[in-house]
Formats: C-alpha cells, structure tokens, sequence
C-alpha cells in the first residue's frame, strides 16, 4: 500500500469541518481588523528564501524542499509567507497604492522538520502583514489580531513574550560583544552554532541544544546596545501594549529563527500544548522590502500554524463542534415489480434534485438496500427529515414526510411537497 509521505495529514471529515470552522473564523477576523487576503504561488524561486529567511537559519539549511523544475529552475516550496508576500507586493506594484497595505494569507507551507505533534513537514498557517508602516500601532495591531484569534478559540492562560532585536546599527555595535563571549565559551556550542558564530552571531541564541542555551543566558542583550530610533520604539510598543491592557512578558533572549526581524519580535504561547507550545509567531522585518529590490520600507505581521490552534482549541475551553446534518434523505424501497421499482427511483431522484436546487441539502442511497438499510444511513447522516416515496406513494401521489427530531410524519401530495420542505427547513428565509 502506498502510505501518505511522513509528517503529512489527510483531513477527514469530521475533522475537515472543524477545519472550515477554524478558516472561516480566521476569515472574519481578518475583515474585522481589515485585512484583504492575498494568495500566492505553492513554490518560489529558492533565492527568495535564502537571502530573506537567512542562509544560516535552520531553514535554509536544513528544511527546504528544494528541487530543479524541468527547466532547470532552482525552486522552493514554499517554507514561509512573508517573503512570498512581499515578492508579490513589489512585483504587482502594491508598493505605489495607498499604504500601508495590510494583507492575509492562508495556505500550505512546507518545512523538512522532525515531525511529532504539533509539528509537521507540510502544515497550514495563517499570516498576516501590514507593509508600509513603521508606526508601533502597527505592532500592536497584529499583537492585538493574534491574541483575539486565541481568545476567539477559548484559548485562556496564553503568554505573549515580546523582545526587541534591534536594526542593523545597533546590531553592529552588539555584534562585537556577543561574539567575544561566544568565543569564550566555543568549547560548549554545536556544530552548527561555532559554524554560525562569525557569520551570524544571533542566531546561537535561537539554537535549541541545551548547552548552547546555557551559554546564551548570560550573553550581552541586545537591549543595552539599541540605537535611538529602536529604543523609541521599544518604549512606544510597551505603552501601547499597556494601555490596550494586553499583557506581555519580555524576554530578552527571544531572537526567531528567520533572519528579516528588525525591532520588534513576539510569541504566543499556551503550555497545555507542551513542546510546540508556539501558536503564533511574528515581529517586525524594516529591511525585508529594500532586500528584494524595493525602496526602503518598513513591514510586520505574524503566522500562526493551524494544526496547532485545532489541537489547542480541542483542549481549551471552547472546542470547536462540528455541527453535521443534512437537511433530508430521500428514502427509495424497492418494489418486486421492476418497473415500479424503476419509477420509485426516477421520483424519488427528481425528488431530490428538486430539493437541492431549492437549497436544501440531501442525500440518498444509491445502492438501494432495505428500508431500515436506508433508515440507518439517514441517522448516520444526521438527517432532519426523512422523504419516503413507495410504492403506495406513487399510487397516490403522496411523499411521506417524516421528522427525525421530532418524531411526526405526514403525508404531503407530490406536487407540494418542495414548497412544505422549504417552509419547513428555510422558513420565511428563502
Ligand atoms: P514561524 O515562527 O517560522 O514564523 O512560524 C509561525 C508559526 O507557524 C509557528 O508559531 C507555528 O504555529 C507554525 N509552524 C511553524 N512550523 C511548523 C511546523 N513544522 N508544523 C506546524 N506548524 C508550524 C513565520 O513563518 C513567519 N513568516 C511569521 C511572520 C509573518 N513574521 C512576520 N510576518
């Protein structure tokens, strides 16, 4: 049997409806803080993700899907939606509109990751980016969407950790310090973070091994080298925080693992999900435009994974129900005559066709076994009525209509009886 790759998912129902739940919330949300979604490509030119994300991030290095088209193309999956975003923004010309120009994104991304719960090779996130603003509202905006998106979803008890990484004028200054006490201590770091040590200093202090983390702790912080213009915003962001009475945590060791963060960088987490507790991730990125041929101009936003929020909101306090039903099943017996047989079904389907052209969901058993068969699909399927059209049926020309939630059954002429389900299930709405 050939078996779905590894760290994928298939999304069955009644999963798949829990999932529409979760994208049509997310949909509302963004209209409601005024997002517009944008949709890009499913794969990208490698180069937009090594010179953004960073060649020395984990993902460059390690997780791509990277292959050559037939052409000899250097291609990505996508690993992430901000580059592709701003690629599109500059190609398109969204840059000359009016600004900012927020944007929401939601769609596979793919990352080659050991996969264990709540991390996988493909998985779905929800992003938003606003481009064009360099106002910390801007931040708190997104923070703001982030947190609603979590309180939407029941999700109580979440931490928001916000960090400053500064611009590239303070990181210069920063630079320095960090890599003499990096140097120090090499002895204690992994492979890859002595490889990333000249290269790329910050980046040792997103390593997840445990004895680069402890060298991490006490390394100089970026706080204590900001530049006037990253110490203001840092300030703004954390009065605005305040007085919109959004609670925050700040750590100063929080640094991402994509290398376009300028400023402002944030997480929400909620421990209940153990080790991938991350549920949205995100922060500033001031120079990502002018890195891909734009004028210079400022950008933030978040992404959230969704396999993650299901999993959350399955064990908050508000899980997402799926409600599932059909608004009625066509019952068709068959009779020993062939002929009437043939006729019940021609009705019963005209039937039912009648009833989905007016709106009204429905199904019907086309392997026609027995009544109480088709009665038990019916429940199955969580019917709320039942139509049966039998042989006595068809001699009168009469549908038995029954009720399943509430037990009566009628009989309404044939010609009459779209109108009486329509009133019944629609009501004054259609
Ligand atoms: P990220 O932190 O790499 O940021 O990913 C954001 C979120 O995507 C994570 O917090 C997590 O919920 C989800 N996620 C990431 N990797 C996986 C995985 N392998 N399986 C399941 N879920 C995952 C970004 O991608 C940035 N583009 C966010 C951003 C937007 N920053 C500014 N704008």
């Amino acid at each position: 049997m050939i078996r779905a790759p590894r760290g994928t998912n298939d999304i069955l129902p009644p999963e798949s409806y829990r999932w529409i739940c979760l994208e049509a919330l997310l949909r509302r949300l963004s209209k409601v803080y005024n997002f517009e979604e944008i949709r890009t490509p499913m794969f990208e030119h490698t180069e937009l993700f090594s010179r953004t994300v960073g060649e020395t991030t984990d993902i460059v290095q390690k997780e791509m899907y990277t292959f050559q088209d037939k052409g000899g193309r250097d291609l990505t999956l996508r690993p992430e939606g901000t580059a592709p975003v701003v690629r599109a923004f500059l190609e398109r010309g969204l840059d000359g509109g009016a600004l900012p120009k927020k944007l929401f994104y939601l769609g596979p991304m793919f990352r080659y990751e050991k996969p264990q719960a709540g991390r996988y090779r493909e998985f779905m996130q929800y992003g938003v980016e606003i481009l064009g603003s360099p106002s910390a509202y801007s931040d708190v905006e997104v923070i703001h969407l982030g947190v609603r998106i979590a309180e939407e979803l029941g999700l109580l008890g979440t931490t928001l950790f916000i960090n400053t990484i500064g611009c590239p004028v303070c990181r210069k200054n920063h630079r320095e310090d960090l890599i003499k006490h990096l140097s120090r201590r090499a002895g204690e770091l992994c492979p890859d973070c002595l490889a990333r040590l000249d290269k790329n200093p910050l980046r040792v202090l997103d390593c997840k091994n445990e004895p680069c983390r402890e060298v991490a702790t006490d390394a100089p912080l970026m706080k204590e080298y900001l530049c006037s213009d990253c110490e203001q915003h840092w300030i703004t962001l954390q009065s605005i925080l305040e007085s919109v009475g959004l609670e925050y945590t700040v750590d100063p060791t929080l640094v991402r693992g994509l290398d376009y963060y300028t400023k402002t960088v944030f997480e929400l987490k909620w421990p209940p999900l153990g080790a991938q507790d991350t549920i949205i991730g995100g922060g500033r990125y001031d120079g990502l435009i002018e890195e891909l041929g734009g004028r210079p101009g400022p950008g933030v936003g978040f992404a959230m994974g969704l396999e993650r929020l299901l999993l959350a909101s399955e064990k908050g306090e508000k899980p997402i129900e799926p409600v599932m039903f059909i608004d009625c099943f066509v019952v068709m017996p068959e009779s020993e005559d062939q002929e009437v047989s043939q006729e019940i079904a021609n009705k019963g389907f005209e039937l039912l066709s009648d009833f989905r052209c007016s709106r009204l969901s429905g199904d019907f058993d086309p392997l026609r076994r027995s009544v109480r068969a088709q009665m038990k699909h019916a429940n199955r399927l969580n019917a709320k009525y039942v139509a049966i059209i039998g042989e006595e049926e068809i001699k009168q020309g009469l549908v038995t209509i029954r009720s399943m939630e509430h037990g009566w059954q009628k009989q309404v002429s044939v010609d009459r009886v779209s109108d009486f389900m329509k009133e019944e299930v629609l009501g004054g709405s259609n």
